[in-house]
């Protein structure tokens, strides 16, 4: 059988092999193109009911499945999360305002492939403090990928993050984490944004997980609303968060979410 393939490493972390990473890579690209092409709607007075309106019409023009309607009943094909809101905002009736700060995070389903990511957008102009989390929380990201080799751990990925975050007067939140990914949304291993070099799971080529890193301006604590979805942060301080689709290559990674027109955020 097609899914049994491969082989699973003792913490149970599936190993793709070299032809998977072109699945990946064409999941990966259309959940990226929508990310770039739903940055120019971003603006003061669009509702996030809007920006998902198009995410969903994106997704079906690339021929692709949104993988988060209908996931454990959620309802929307992106989850939007404005200003203290950390992860798994849905989309309604508000209106962004002048200096909103939002993550967008789209995952489609290509030929069986899941390609999950998220970047962060502004809503007119945001302040300047908003701004600096925004790129510490990309750069973060990208300090995590920079740790993703064979023979490196999870525990460096997660610590090059916590380091550089901290360093910067900022936290790493704790409650969500990255995943591995494939032929599935969710699986083994949780990818913490956080952790000591060294420690937990050592990465193998083939391996395919997210890096998501939610960044709070505040406190790292969370609390999901009565909606079981949206997560804000206990003391209503802004959150970041990008998130990229990786595999692990021989001398690195590839990052199948990476933007096709080289953008990453909008400043
Ligand atoms: N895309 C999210 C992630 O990064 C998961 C969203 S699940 C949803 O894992 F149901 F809330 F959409
Ligand atoms: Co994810
Ligand atoms: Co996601």
């Amino acid at each position: 059988m097609d899914d049994m393939r491969g082989r699973v490493t003792r913490d149970g972390i599936r190993i793709y092999e070299d032809a998977d990473f072109a699945g990946m890579r064409a999941a990966g690209r259309i959940a990226a193109l929508i990310l770039d092409d739903v940055g120019a709607l971003v603006q003061p007075g669009v509702t996030t009911g809007d920006l998902d309106d198009f995410i969903r019409a994106q997704v079906e023009r690339h021929g692709a499945v949104s993988a988060t309607i209908g996931y454990k009943g959620y309802q929307h094909a992106s989850c939007i999360s404005v200003n203290h809101v950390v992860c798994h905002g849905i989309p309604g009736v508000k209106k962004l305002g002048d200096g909103d700060i939002l993550n967008i995070d789209v995952t489609v389903i290509v030929d069986g492939w899941f390609g999950d990511t998220s970047r962060m957008y502004t809503a007119g102009t945001a302040p300047i403090r908003a701004q600096r989390l925004i790129e510490v929380t990309h750069e973060g990201l990208m300090r995590g990928i920079a740790a993703v080799k064979p023979g490196n751990t999870f525990g460096d990925i997660g610590h090059a993050i916590q380091t550089f975050v901290e360093a910067n007067r900022m936290s790493v939140v704790r409650d969500f984490c990255g995943h591995g990914l494939g032929r599935v949304f969710h699986a083994p291993p949780n990818v913490l944004h956080y952790g000591r070099a060294g420690t937990q799971a050592v990465l193998e080529e083939g391996m395919f997980f997210t890096i998501e890193p939610m960044v709070n301006l505040g406190r790292p604590e969370t609390k999901v609303l009565a909606d079981d979805w949206t997560a804000v942060t206990r003391d209503k301080s802004l959150s970041a968060q990008f998130e990229h689709s990786i595999g692990v290559t021989a001398i690195g990674c590839e990052i199948f979410t990476a933007s096709p027109a080289g953008k990453f955020f909008k400043p």
